[in-house]
């Protein structure tokens, strides 16, 4: 990409001296600038000299309904003039609580308990602990293991990280890291010839039988990404998997945890995902689009029964977890403002037609040679490129921006993933420009 200038260069070299970047090697940046971005609009962010990248990833799948939304502006506004936050530990407020309400409402039934946290990894902390916590005040603290799939991601703090299997993430800090057996992933990839995508998932279902058969006496929850496992590229599977983990759990008296912090919200088709499977989970973790990218807050609901082992006279049977901003009001008004959209446009509907639309605006690219495994669901399309080069991903990337789209390939998994306000002709662009980068690579 051309070197920036004017503003944009020096907000780069500020930027580059001043700020440690995440999920980045900060050496890459000699060769690869930052991009500085002034402003936002819809699904298009800009830079200070005027180029415009097609947000397709959504700003790392938070926002929903585009950058600077009017909606929302509004309600974050009204919110500044009334309470910015007010520490939830002995006091209330009314955002907080609408939401939480409202939350439990469209969730799958049965999780009336909201507990707030800041990002993703702050609520599968929670649910994690929480899970312990209640084995133990029920009387079985032996339980405390975690069970997760190969492939899953769920957050970057020591906790999150023992249950996520991505080497590049976790394995530096392994000795940190309590170590938890792993599940095969019902990668629906992997169904080829006569086998479907419910054959793998039913396969993997029998595996976790098997362990949850020999070793439920000492482990405390199953944590799942239910229908796709995004981090480690877009892994899509039959719902019938989260059916039989579901019963499974039941069946063996270990808690499933559904982390839909990535797809919740609406980014699968339903509002939640666990819902294409008719299945509730004990935990929910909810985080990202909850507050449509604006503002940090993650949520996990939990069960009656979950609320009630911690009910006592006791303090320490109390789950004492805290964050400063647990509960901000602000967040709690932008997420609000996000449910008022759901409601008054119908999104879930909306989204409904739009993603059958998106599916034929993709099928040119699905049958281009260099795709692989093109699949879709919901608001998400995925595919692997054939290529050979070792630094596809950063290559893709740059090249993308040269043709105004934000796309952040993981590993040969290219990915489009946009806020729900893109238009078709916006998505026919993504599509289009997409092929021709695949093309000319
Ligand atoms: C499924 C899932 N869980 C947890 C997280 C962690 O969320 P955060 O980055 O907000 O800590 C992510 C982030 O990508 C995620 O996709």
């Amino acid at each position: 990409m051309s070197a920036p200038t004017g503003a944009s260069a020096q907000w780069l070299a500020r930027s580059l001296k001043a700020v440690w970047h995440p999920c980045t090697q900060m050496k890459a940046h000699e060769t690869l600038p930052l991009v500085p971005i002034e402003r936002g609009e819809g699904a298009w962010l800009f830079d200070f000299d005027g180029r415009r990248y097609l947000d397709a990833v959504s700003s790392w799948w938070v926002n929903l309904f585009g950058h600077a939304n009017p909606r929302i502006n509004a309600a974050v506004a009204d919110q500044l003039g009334r309470l910015e936050h007010a520490m939830l530990a002995g006091f209330t407020h009314e955002p907080v609580v609408e939401l939480s309400e409202r939350l439990a409402a469209l969730a799958p039934p049965g999780l009336g308990h909201a507990f707030y946290g800041s990002d993703g990894a702050s609520a599968t902390e929670i649910a994690l602990k929480m899970s312990f916590h209640y084995w133990s005040n029920r009387g079985k603290p032996e339980k405390r293991g975690y069970l997760s799939l190969e492939g899953g991601y769920h957050g970057e703090t020591l906790g999150a990280l023992a249950v996520t299997d991505i080497a590049i993430f976790s394995e530096t800090y392994a000795p940190l890291l309590a170590r938890h057996a792993r599940m095969p992933s019902p990668d629906a990839r992997n169904a080829r010839g006569s086998r479907t995508p419910a054959d793998v998932a039913h396969a993997a279902a029998d595996a976790l039988e098997a362990h949850l058969a020999a070793h439920h006496a000492t482990i405390a929850a199953l944590i799942v990404e239910p229908l796709v496992q995004g981090a480690s590229g877009m892994v899509m599977y039959d719902a019938g998997y989260l059916s039989r983990a579901r019963a499974l759990c039941t069946r063996y008296g270990v808690h499933l945890v559904a982390d839909e912090i990535m797809t919740g919200f609406g980014r699968t088709g339903t509002m939640f995902a666990c819902e294409q499977a008719g299945i509730a989970p004990d935990f929910l973790c909810l985080s990202k689009g909850i507050t449509g990218g604006y503002l940090p807050l993650s949520c996990v609901l939990s069960t009656d029964d979950v609320f009630e082992a911690f009910y006592a006279d006791d303090v320490r049977r109390a789950f004492l977890h805290s964050h400063s901003y647990t509960g901000n009001a602000l967040a709690c008004r932008a997420a609000l403002a996000v449910l008022d959209i759901f409601a008054a446009d119908d999104v879930i509907a909306a989204n409904r037609a739009k993603s059958l639309r998106w599916r034929d605006i993709g099928a040119p690219l699905a049958r281009h040679s260099r795709v692989r495994d093109y699949r879709t669901c919901g608001m998400i399309h995925a595919f692997e490129v054939a290529t050979d080069r070792p630094d596809f991903a950063r290559a893709f990337f740059a090249a993308a921006l040269e043709r105004e789209l934000l796309l952040r390939p993981i590993g040969r998994t290219v990915y489009f993933m946009p806020p729900y306000i893109v238009t078709d002709d916006e998505f026919a662009l993504l599509v289009e420009r997409t092929a021709a980068l695949l093309d000319a690579e």
